[in-house]
């Protein structure tokens, strides 16, 4: 509850000089390698190049940096790399081949420089790096007035933070999310500025509950209420760069098993084996795809986490089976908190192991969540990571090969919200409070999961869904936004949201289609699905006491359009597979917010409701109630209407009319965009591949797009058993169109046992040569859309 109590004066503090102490001047300091340390007059400052694009920079009052604490978020230590230094008299010049810092002396302070134009980026201001006695640390940066910046993990609002002040605590929020609902699940003190096309990153690694605030005009700060000051400075000079260095840090996510791509169904709950068994059966008859159903609380035994209630799915393994062999995994949610049930196995095995969290005292800490008084599991401990991972044979031998996270904030049901700050995790030999580590629960808890089900899965590839989750959290789980609600608000928002993660390094990431709480309608749930469709997770799901909102649950005329567009994502998979595979490999998110692919233009600095799916496709869904037409703002550059083909040159804003049946798309001149026909699950053999080649302009760049494919489930992909096709298209002549194909790696035989190509945009009379060779035409032109031939590929 919250009334006027919550602006009392004493609640109002602010990060001022007042209290805090400057590191001082730089006194002298010592090098050796890629590491220096900067001996100031009130503290260490200490320097290391994790590469020639990373800087790691310390601040310690009083000795030396710990560069060990909590190091499992990062994957590399540092790498040799060549500093060359100049000294003089008022500052220090440090330079790699792709970076160069400046540490002015009197008194110090670290910024780096734009290497074209020799502007300062990131620097620091009067302010500094500062520390107080009661072991907050603060960092203070100049603003400048065309700074904008991205990324911070999960956040509302908007999706350039500029003039926000944002809190990491991982934190329930079930309340309706909106601009200032701060902070939500996850954590991810990471952000990204932008100034005319340059870009810069921070991460700022400090696990406490920490603030950025950017809400001043010359300069913004990161603070944290404890720990050492501690951020690690990526060079660009672009975006897609600083992401590539980002994640190059904490990791990338994995390529997910293909079920996992396709379209989930979920609700709190879905409460026996009857109501699943009526729900595949409504999905088969009316042939909607569907991949995944997941399992909420009930399906456990009084909410006890490892069990299935008898009564209600009685023969869960049966059901399980079964709906594998048709295609369906079934995702069962795993809470942290266990029952206190002197009585049930996994808590008796908990306490025997001193598995839980204790308190300062050593007693078990005890909090309610679902299956009332529970006990958390301490996931800092190594033992209890594996002794946890082990736990989901349970889930394992009943075929189960998806795991739902939730609650691990972890979610506590009393004032704080979460486990008592007094809390001393063990964390592998350096015992920390839970006010330092809270942050990182959620993140250990999938990790530990993640783990535990690759070692019970035999080479197949698993997926977790979390909530909670701090920088690196991608590497384990793919992240839902928790509980929105059926607002037009909350769909509109999930675009910059989920954009916002994946410049943060979470690629995989989505919102509950439709809506968790409050109840939907047919057109936000068709609404919701056209956009769902092409997020990179998509999920249904919705709360108890809402209605229902399974594709069918407003009628004939929505649930065609729904299912059109479910069908649309099995359609697009290739192409969202092979994106999730860029992902894997680069860091470089699937959903872009445009200023990622086209960081000059202005325009797309705070476009919030559109994205780009890849580099290629631009996709412009519509948030509002009754609404049938839409601005949508092209970058320069031509573009085909996806579904009518029509071109429309770019560097503007278009009006365009979207019905209720439409989602805007628009592919960008030279795309090649493969598609697959729509199936009922993605475990059926995609049969046919089509590749759409949207004609370049005659002389332009060959078109390219490199096809991936791998058996889609197992992690033989990693040793070579994958396939790998470039493809250029190019208009050597005004008539003819040269596509030619290269089989890069032909470790997998793809299942295609046929192979068209369309072009789109082609005038009358083209040739189109494949490798050299002219290609028979399959349809000469496809009825109704002039400018589209489809031809034999062989
Ligand atoms: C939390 C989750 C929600 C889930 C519910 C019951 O609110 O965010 O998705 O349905 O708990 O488990």
């Amino acid at each position: 509850m919250q009334n006027s109590l919550a602006i009392h004066p004493d609640h109002f503090r602010q990060v001022q000089n007042d209290g805090f102490t400057d590191i001082g001047s730089l006194l002298d300091y010592e090098s050796g390698g890629n590491t220096f340390r900067l001996h100031c007059q009130n503290g260490e400052v200490t320097a290391v190049f994790y590469n020639a694009s990373t800087l790691r920079v310390t601040m310690n009052p009083d000795g030396e940096a710990e560069l060990g604490r909590n190091s499992h978020v990062l994957i590399p230590g540092p790498e040799e790399t060549d500093v060359r230094v100049e000294d003089a008299e008022d500052r220090l010049l440090l330079e790699t081949n792709s970076m160069t810092v400046v540490v002015s002396k009197n008194p110090c302070r670290i910024t780096l420089l734009d290497r074209a134009t020799g502007k300062a980026m990131a620097a620091e201001t009067e302010r500094g790096m500062m520390y107080n006695a009661r072991g907050e640390v603060a960092c203070f940066k100049a603003m400048d007035a065309d700074d904008h910046f991205y990324g911070f993990g999960e956040k509302a609002g908007f999706l350039d933070k500029r003039g926000e002040k944002m809190t990491m605590w991982n934190t329930d929020v079930y309340a309706p999310h909106n601009q200032e609902t701060d902070p939500l699940y996850v954590s991810v003190p990471f952000f990204m500025g932008l100034r005319e096309g340059k870009a810069y990153g921070i991460f700022f690694f400090n696990t406490f509950r920490t603030v950025l605030n950017l809400t001043g005009e010359q300069e913004y700060f990161f603070w944290a209420e404890g720990g050492q000051l501690d951020y690690f400075l990526f060079a660009g000079p672009g975006p897609k760069e600083v992401i590539g260095q980002y994640t190059a840090l904490t990791g990338r996510i994995p390529l997910p098993p293909k079920w996992a791509i396709g379209y989930h169904q979920s609700r709190y709950s879905y409460q026996s084996e009857a109501e699943v068994r009526e729900l595949v059966a409504s999905y088969q008859q009316k042939q909607i795809p569907l991949d995944a159903i997941h399992l909420d609380i009930h399906y456990m035994n009084g909410y006890r986490v490892f069990t299935f209630d008898k009564s209600r799915f009685p023969a869960a393994g049966r059901l399980i089976r079964e709906l594998k062999e048709a295609g369906i995994r079934i995702v069962p949610i795993v809470d942290p908190g266990v029952k206190a049930d002197p009585e049930y196995g996994v808590f008796k095995q908990g306490i025997a192991q001193g598995a839980f969290c204790r308190k300062m005292d050593g007693s078990v800490f005890y909090g309610q969540v679902w299956p009332e008084k529970s006990a958390f599991p301490d996931f800092s401990e190594k033992d209890v990571r594996r002794w946890w991972g082990s736990l989901h044979r349970y889930y394992t031998n009943l075929g189960i090969e998806g795991i739902w996270n939730d609650m691990n904030e972890p979610s506590v049901f009393n004032d704080s919200k979460t486990m008592d700050l007094d809390v001393v995790h063990g964390n592998d030999g350096q015992p920390a409070t839970h006010r330092e580590l809270h942050n990182l629960y959620g993140y250990l808890m999938s990790k530990a999961t993640y783990e535990g089900m690759k070692e019970e899965m035999d080479n197949k590839r698993p997926f977790v869904l979390t909530r909670a989750g701090y920088a690196g959290i991608q590497r384990y789980a793919a992240v839902w936004t928790g509980d929105n609600r059926s607002f037009w608000e909350h769909l509109e928002m999930s675009m910059p949201m989920c954009m916002n993660m994946g410049l943060s390094g979470i690629a995989f990431c989505g919102a509950d289609v439709g809506g968790f709480a409050h109840d939907s309608n047919g057109q936000l749930l068709v609404r919701w699905t056209q956009l769902g469709a092409l997020m990179p997770y998509f999920r249904n799901h919705s709360e108890l006491k809402s209605i229902r909102q399974e594709p069918w649950a407003f009628g004939p005329a929505i649930e065609a359009l729904v299912k059109r567009y479910i069908t649309l994502r099995y359609q697009w998979l290739p192409y969202l597979y092979g994106l999730f595979r860029e992902a894997s490999l680069t860091g470089i998110p699937l959903m872009r917010p445009l200023l990622l692919e086209y960081p000059q233009d202005v325009n797309t600095y705070n476009l919030n409701d559109q994205f780009m799916l890849g580099s290629q496709v631009l996709v412009a869904p519509v948030t509002r109630p009754d609404t049938n037409v839409r601005a949508v703002y092209l970058p320069v550059g031509r573009w085909f209407d996806y579904w009518t083909d029509q071109v429309l040159e770019g560097g503007r804003h278009v009006l365009v009319q979207a019905p209720l049946d439409v989602l805007p798309i628009y592919v960008k001149e030279g795309a090649i965009l493969p598609h697959v026909p729509g199936r009922l699950t993605t475990g059926e053999p995609e049969e046919e591949l089509v590749l759409h080649v949207y004609l370049p302009q005659p002389g332009a760049d060959a078109a390219e797009y490199t096809l991936y494919e791998d058996d889609g489930g197992s992690f033989d992909y990693s040793r070579g058993a994958l396939y790998e096709q470039r493809i250029t298209a190019a208009l050597s002549e005004p008539l003819t169109l040269d596509i030619r194909a290269e089989i890069i790696c032909g470790g997998y035989a793809p299942s295609w046992k046929r192979k068209t190509i369309i072009v789109h945009g082609a005038p009358a009379g083209l040739e189109v040569k494949v490798d050299g060779v002219a290609a028979a035409l399959r349809e000469p032109e496809l009825p109704g859309l002039a400018g589209r031939i489809a031809v034999e590929w062989e």
